[in-house]
């Protein structure tokens, strides 16, 4: 089978730096809660002129010079997001618009921190049957629009940011050695958004949804047990389904949600904590774009290397999780 390959990354974060001390101005917290429970420092805002299709852009064209491609050569863009620019269009037919894309379909995919890992696999099953061939796969989110800065439980995890990858045919034997994908609707209330969509409208009368409701909503101890669980074992997955050990595995990039999570995520692999990329403490939770940030940065980094085995794995919202093992 044709394996996928990612080509080139980029990624792009706002100037603006929310640090622990300015959100112990904002909630009752403090900078070692925050530092202890989840690992986080700080996490950037986007401006206020700029919506998530922005930060889309700035990453995707870092990604295209490093693939040495030009916008046309793009023939699929996928934009994992929970926090489009719009309901209606997708925010990737705005990315479309903005890059000048001319020769692409667009599609966003909604699965929240597992959505790069869901574009990945997609690709990679489009680039093996030859539907499309120079994929561009962007991980973005401006979560700062969905937190709500009045709930401690929620507004020290999450930042804004975007990641980008350009995916071919592979012609040595790197690329995609397996994928792993899994949901389960039935802990969808987890981690939401009551209102905004068709079950709570908007009304004009004010008999719909409060405020805050407008915001996400999290279970935090339950979304924790079951990342830990859904992570690890995804993981373990796509190692075991590509026909290696552990021992072969040279880089975990995870999902960038909790130091914790990522720890227990590690350790169920057998994976030392050297062999693990964290950005974590610079960008808190940045959901889909999380991982290609960490991608990238360990790429230009040169942390990653030629014909280094890597394992992704993600959760989130829906509930979604997943993993994929590629080889660099
Ligand atoms: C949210 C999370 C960091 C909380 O850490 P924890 O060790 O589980 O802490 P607990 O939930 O047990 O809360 C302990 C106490 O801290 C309090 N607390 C919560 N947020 C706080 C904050 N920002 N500052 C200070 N105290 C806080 C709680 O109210 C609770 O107080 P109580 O015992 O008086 O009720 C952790 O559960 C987590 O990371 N969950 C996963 C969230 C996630 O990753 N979501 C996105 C999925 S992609």
């Amino acid at each position: 089978m044709t394996r996928a390959k990612i080509i080139g990354t980029g990624s792009y974060v706002p100037e603006r730096v929310l640090s622990n001390l300015d959100l112990e101005k904002m909630v009752d917290t403090s900078d070692e809660w925050i530092k202890s429970r989840s690992g986080i420092s700080e996490r950037r805002i986007a401006g206020e002129n700029q919506s998530t299709s922005d930060l889309c852009v700035e990453a995707a064209k870092k990604a295209l010079e490093m693939a040495n491609m030009n916008a046309d050569d793009i023939d699929l863009l996928m934009v994992a997001t929970v926090t489009p620019d719009f309901r209606l269009p997708s925010v990737s037919c705005v990315v479309q618009d903005k890059l000048g894309l001319i020769n692409a379909a667009s599609m966003d995919i909604v699965a929240a921190c597992a959505g790069f890992i869901h574009s990945l696999s997609i690709a990679q099953a489009y680039i093996a049957n030859s539907m499309y061939h120079r994929i561009m796969i962007i991980g973005a989110e401006e979560l700062s629009s969905i937190t709500n800065y009045k709930d401690r439980n929620t507004c020290v995890l999450f930042g804004d940011g975007a990641g980008a990858a350009i995916v071919t045919a592979s012609d040595d034997d790197s690329g995609i050695l397996s994928t792993y994908l899994k949901s389960d609707g039935r802990l969808s209330k987890l981690l939401y958004i009551p209102a905004g969509g068709v079950a709570q409208p908007y009304t004009h009368n004010g008999s719909g949804p409060t405020h805050d409701d407008y915001f996400l909503s999290m279970n935090g101890n339950e979304i924790y047990k079951h990342a830990v669980r859904s992570m690890g074992n995804a993981a373990e997955r796509v190692i075991k389904s590509a026909g290696l050990e552990s021992s072969d595995i040279d880089w975990l990039v995870p999902h960038q949600a909790n130091i914790r999570i990522i720890q227990a995520t590690a350790k169920r692999i057998g994976l030392p904590m050297e062999k693990v990329f964290i950005n974590l403490e610079k960008y808190g939770n940045t959901s889909a774009a999380s991982i290609p940030l960490a991608l990238d940065e360990a790429v230009r980094s040169g942390v990653i290397k030629k014909n280094d085995n890597i394992v992704s794995a993600a959760f989130g919202g829906g509930l979604t999780w997943g993993a994929v093992l590629f080889r660099w």
